[in-house]
């Protein structure tokens, strides 16, 4: 018996791929990316003993694949990011987002509680960052509830970000003063262990951003390098799902790969990066 082919996808079985986590995930992986696609979906026949692709995308339409899905997204998703990831979008949430914040409960036109949405939050990077920026302000956030929700698709991604353990290489974006006073690093590892300071404003569940949520409204959705490879399309929904998700007044902070700032004419644009949703927003 001939040995199998596994060094790349053929054609047909890359566009069967492709349409698979498009519709997954709303993700349309480009024509070039077809080495990198076969190397992950690689992976994932050794993990599982399949023997060839074509078995493998056969697994994944039967019933019996379904648990496969998981490790199939997994492998497919992108999930690389970083402690304070484009800085800017800190400084902002942690000075004048909270100052607004304060000003509002100043004049009764909000009660003392925030929601802030981490959309795509992969390994966690990014709800601990938002989480410290509100630590930092705990004085003149005293007595206020604050509610992170971090949110994705990928399990693995997620099941770390629960975790709020961070390994050395990760921790490299924390400036030194906050990683003493919000992290503890785990004896005898490389890893550092988030407080319970920042572990008890954030939960971390699955969403596909394709879907809309049940959540209700935020105060502030953080939607970055998520969108670069969805069609136009998807981004459309996605940026529908998200507008509807936000409180009035509510803030969209948009990452610099998304490519949909000439998407979002149903926001206010306040900078490069944010946009906020006025009464009229929402569309039908
Ligand atoms: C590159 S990471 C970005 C993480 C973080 N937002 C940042 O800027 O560092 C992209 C994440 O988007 C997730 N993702 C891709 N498609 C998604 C979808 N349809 N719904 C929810 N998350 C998705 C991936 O699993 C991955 O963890």
């Amino acid at each position: 018996m001939a040995a199998v082919d596994l060094t790349q996808l053929t054609p047909k079985e890359f566009g069967q791929f492709q349409k698979l986590i498009f519709e997954l995930s709303g993700i349309q992986v480009p024509e070039n990316k077809i080495m990198l696609l076969s190397n992950r979906i690689r992976r994932r026949l050794k993990a599982t003993g399949v023997i060839d692709f074509e078995s493998y995308l056969k697994l994944l339409h039967a019933k019996e694949g379904r648990s496969e899905l998981e490790g199939f997204l997994d492998a497919v998703t992108t999930n690389e990011t970083s402690f304070f990831r484009t800085e800017k979008h800190f400084e902002w949430l942690q000075t004048d987002f909270v100052s607004e914040l304060c000003q509002q409960a100043k004049l009764g036109q909000r009660t003392k509680s925030v929601r802030i949405w981490s959309a795509a939050c992969s390994s966690g990077e990014e709800p601990y960052t938002i989480a410290m920026c509100l630590a930092e302000n705990r004085a003149r956030l005293a007595g206020w509830k604050a509610e992170i929700h971090g949110t994705d698709i990928s399990e693995q991604s997620m099941e770390k970000a629960r975790q709020g353990v961070f390994q050395s290489r990760s921790i490299e974006g924390i400036p030194e003063n906050l990683l003493n006073k919000y992290f503890v690093r785990q004896p005898d590892t490389d890893s550092w262990q988030a407080k319970p300071s920042l572990t008890e404003m954030i939960t971390v569940f699955r969403h596909n951003l394709m879907e809309p949520s049940s959540k209700g409204a935020y105060d502030c959705i953080f939607l970055r390098n998520v969108l670069i490879y969805f069609s136009r399309e998807s981004k459309q929904v996605v940026i529908d799902h998200l507008v509807r998700s936000l409180a009035i007044g509510g803030y969209l902070v948009v990452g610099p790969s998304e490519g949909i700032f000439d998407m979002l004419g149903m926001l206010e644009k306040r900078s490069t990066f944010l946009y906020q949703k006025a009464s009229r927003a929402v569309r039908s």
